[in-house]
């Protein structure tokens, strides 16, 4: 197909061709000047007649020659041009077969449109999807397998994306798209479009696929994952309710009978006769005893459950456990609380969720952190309780929150999670661990 144009010259027409016009004008100059000399001059000698006369027998028979070979050329020409023709057919059309069978044995449905949403394409996977035969198809409008309520929204969503320019991309990014199979039922799929032109005509393919089944995979998981988080919650719930009951028994009843005992002891002491001592120190020991299991009592009450969260509210709470914490570590820690915020309007749940933070956030400093300081924030923003618990020890590793055995991280963020908050664990800018919590003051309900 690449013809010099030595070759391109030669090919064309020989009274195209400039060496041919110049020698038939030098051929016929030659012959007008011999056949008009031998007219004027009219007494010429035979032989010089007999030249003119072979002369022009010659310039007439090679006239004749050129146009046959002239007539046989273009003969030759036209057979090649049919022949290429030919073969440019025969190329097209294997290709074209060949397409067929790949678009053919796609596993994903491919629909080709024209420029008024007709179908001109409909492969075999679509005839599986759709439920129906291609030749029922063709020519007949796309809109045929969108559902009735999105027919609107899918013409617009083609034409928008004709408008765009793009040659390809996906549909309906971050939506659910439906279709609507020959039988009537709908079902959800996902989708890509890319637009060509071929002769001066508008197509657009779409290359679809049925995600019936993995979207009935996700929703069960995500139903399932709900059931999860609401029965821990329940569990959660229902153990707080335990230990507030144990909480109260042990504050309440324990706590009045020592008090009751140690009335009884101071009575029986002020009864002694003055001269036994040894029954004064032992009576010394027993208060002292009493004394000291009154705070055993209120300890574990206040670690079961401390009762000021429900009868002080969280920001007494939270002053209880930063000094308690404190005092029993050794770790110097700061506590930034909010004196103005009004944490009386925190519902239980947060306010706990909060409480339980803390506490296994500072536990957690004492027992795997080696800090020397600890900073702990609480404070209320709009209807967002947020906690920020920060230590200069050794800094949590990205894996530890995973290890099989530990349940506090893991508890903590499965209360958050459920109570649509969130949660951050990571290294601090000041080298040891920050916990940062946020979430929703208001109550959330339970489902069921
Ligand atoms: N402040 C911290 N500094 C350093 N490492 C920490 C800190 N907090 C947690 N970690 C690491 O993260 C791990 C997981 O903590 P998590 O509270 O989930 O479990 P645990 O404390 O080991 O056990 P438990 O279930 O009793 O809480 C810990 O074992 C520890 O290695
Ligand atoms: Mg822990």
């Amino acid at each position: 197909m690449n013809d010099t144009s030595a070759e391109h010259v030669l090919r064309r027409p020989i009274w195209r061709q400039p060496r041919a016009i110049v020698a038939t004008a030098v051929v016929a100059i030659v012959l007008v000047a011999l056949n008009g000399a031998i007219l004027l001059r009219g007494d010429e000698p035979v032989w010089l007649i007999a030249a003119a006369v072979v002369a022009d027998m010659l310039a007439v028979g090679s006239g004749i020659v050129l146009a046959m070979r002239e007539a046989v050329l273009a003969e030759a020409q036209s057979l090649r041009a049919q022949r290429e023709t030919a073969q440019a057919h025969a190329a097209v059309e294997d290709m074209e077969a060949r397409l067929a069978a790949i678009v053919d044995s796609a596993m994903d449905a491919i629909i080709t449109i024209n420029a008024t949403q007709s179908i001109v394409l409909f492969n075999r996977a679509a005839e599986k999807v759709f439920r129906c035969r291609r030749d029922q198809v063709i020519g007949s409008s796309i809109e045929r397998f969108v559902p009735v309520q999105h027919r609107a929204e899918h013409s617009a969503r083609i034409n928008a994306f004709a408008n765009t320019g793009v040659t390809a991309r996906r549909m309906g990014d971050g939506i659910m798209l439906w279709a609507l199979r020959a039988d009537g039922e709908a079902f959800p799929i996902e989708s890509s479009i890319s637009h060509t032109t071929a002769a001066g005509e508008h197509y657009y393919t779409i290359i679809l696929r049925d995600v019936t089944l993995r979207k009935q995979t996700e929703d069960a998981l995500r139903r399932q994952q709900q059931e999860l988080r609401e029965l821990s919650a329940r569990v959660f719930e229902a153990r707080e309710e335990e230990k507030t009951l144990i909480a109260r028994e042990l504050h309440d009843e324990l706590g009045q009978l020592l008090t009751a005992l140690k009335m009884d002891l101071a009575w029986l002491s002020e009864r002694l006769p003055r001269n036994a001592d040894a029954l004064a120190d032992k009576a010394a020991q027993m208060n002292a005893l009493l004394d000291s299991t009154v705070g055993s009592v209120r300890r574990i009450a206040a670690e079961l459950r401390p009762l000021m969260l429900d009868d002080l509210g969280l920001a007494d709470a939270v002053h209880w456990l930063v000094e308690d914490f404190s005092r029993r570590s050794g770790i110097a820690c700061r506590l930034d609380l909010d004196s103005e915020a009004p944490f009386d309007d925190v519902a239980r749940a947060p306010a706990t969720a909060v409480y339980r933070a803390l506490q296994e956030s500072l536990t957690n400093i004492a027992r795997h952190s080696g800090a020397r300081h600890a900073w702990v924030r609480v404070g209320l923003r709009g209807t967002i309780l947020h906690m920020d618990v920060e230590d200069d020890g050794c800094g949590i590793d990205p894996g530890d929150v995973a290890k099989p055995r530990s349940l506090g991280l893991k508890g903590m963020r499965e209360r958050v999670h459920y109570l649509e908050g969130t949660l951050s664990i990571d290294r601090a800018p000041r080298g040891g661990t920050r916990v940062k919590l946020s979430v929703p003051t208001t109550e959330k309900e339970l489902n069921g």
